[in-house]
């Protein structure tokens, strides 16, 4: 096996040229060759002589230092303190040395905290659900209309992280946390298609109803708007525009998808839950809003430590604008809570959602070092604080842990 650290430059040029693999020109295709069964002296088929002819001449032209970013054959041992979160130039496939250790420990959190769908038990979901007298009409629109959001919601972020985030952000630790971070959005997208088929619902309304329904249709369209310039393949950062871009893209989906869109839906199921109804939808929704305030509190201090590297980024402007986003993401959530809550239900209504939604929003203007926008606003829904802590979230992980890897119910 080749090491680096044992690469003899007497050997091979620092920097081979890319050579594609090229086939001895005699040499008969792989399918003809295939079907000879000729051995030679040491009993090996001239078939596959061939191909190790094929094999070895392609090794033998191969590019040590190639690969997705460039690297240096020979180069110095990667120190600590020359890591940044983006645009630096260290090679990428090397995870140690930490720097970020906040990083590797949600990544290890969130493999700690592993669970899936199917070991939710959702037989009583699905008498309720069938049983006419089983919910209000008011109870099923709210279920109706989280699966409608989430169902494809989980994807714009798994696809925002895979496609769009994940190659700007140039640190080994942040990455791995980045790939953990997308399993998990698939599992969500698993739990929510497992909730509608369980419960026998029209699978085509609820995936299209990002499409369909405006107060959905308008969050969507909100992240979708700041995945566009960076899923372009000629984006690339490392211009003061180019940086923000990335940051607009961070704060989009980490403090207003994952940070505000999911919290009046997370509420109202919760709610329901806690009033031992639709147990198996709740079950998977408290499995998710933990794994969304790992999420959450991960991309936090990812853009908190590229405003640290990177002061020039953060100018008055752009918090006037970073600002802007999360009210933005507010009113849309306001509007979703009036839409999905015409009457009060559960125990809640929109004008009380409003005032949570205010005090969720002074919270990422504060966790992102800007100034609260709506003083005074309180939390009329205490009781979501013992299920994902604002304040204590790590905490919160610590002491549940055991019960995540179990599967084993939860109490409410
Ligand atoms: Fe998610
Ligand atoms: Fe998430």
């Amino acid at each position: 096996m080749l090491s680096w650290d044992e690469f003899d430059k007497d050997e091979a040029p620092a920097k081979a040229p890319v050579a594609k693999p090229q086939a001895p020109k005699t040499a008969e295709p792989v399918v003809s060759a295939a079907l000879n069964t000729m051995n030679n002296e040491d009993g090996v088929s001239i078939a596959d002589q061939s191909v190790l002819e094929k094999a070895n001449a392609a090794i033998e032209h191969l590019d040590v230092a190639a690969g997705l970013e460039e690297l240096e054959m020979g180069a110095a041992r990667l120190r600590v303190e020359d890591k940044r979160i983006i645009n630096c130039h260290l090679d990428l496939n090397q995870l140690v040395p930490f720097k970020y250790d906040w990083a590797w420990q949600k990544y290890l959190d969130g493999c700690a905290n592993h669970w899936m769908p199917q070991e939710v038990n959702m037989t009583a979901d699905i008498a309720m659900w069938k049983n006419p007298e089983g919910l209000t009409d008011d109870e099923r629109r709210i279920i109706m209309r989280s699966l409608g959001y989430f169902s494809t919601a989980d994807s714009l972020v798994a696809n925002n992280l895979v496609l769009a985030v994940y190659r700007h952000i140039t640190n080994p630790e942040c990455r791995q946390y980045l790939l953990r971070q997308a399993f998990e959005e698939a599992i969500h997208t698993h739990a929510y298609q497992y909730c509608v088929e369980s419960l026998g619902m029209d699978e085509a309304e609820v995936f299209n109803m990002y499409r369909e329904l405006p107060s959905i249709a308008k969050k969507a369209a909100w992240s979708l708007q700041h995945t566009q310039a960076l899923g372009d393949p000629n984006f690339h950062t490392g211009t003061p525009e180019t940086d923000q871009e990335l940051l607009r893209n961070l704060i989009g989906f980490y403090a207003v998808t994952e940070g505000i869109f999911f919290y009046c839906g997370f509420t109202q199921i919760l709610s329901m839950g806690r009033r031992n109804k639709m147990t198996g939808i709740a079950e998977q929704f408290q499995y998710i809003l933990r794994d969304e305030s790992m999420h959450l509190n991960f991309g936090i201090d990812m853009i908190n430590q590229i405003k640290l590297e990177n002061p020039h980024l953060w100018s008055e402007k752009f918090q006037g604008e970073v600002t802007q986003m999360i009210v933005e993401g507010m009113q849309l959530e306001i509007e979703y809570a009036r839409d999905s809550m015409p009457r009060g239900v559960l125990g809640m209504n929109s004008g009380m959602m409003e005032e949570y939604l205010q005090f969720i929003a002074n919270r990422r203007l504060s966790q992102l070092g800007l100034k609260e926008q709506f003083p005074g606003a309180q939390n009329p829904f205490p009781w979501m604080s013992e299920i994902m802590d604002l304040r204590k979230e790590k905490n919160f992980f610590e002491t549940r842990v055991i019960e995540y890897q179990t599967g084993g119910a939860l109490t409410w």
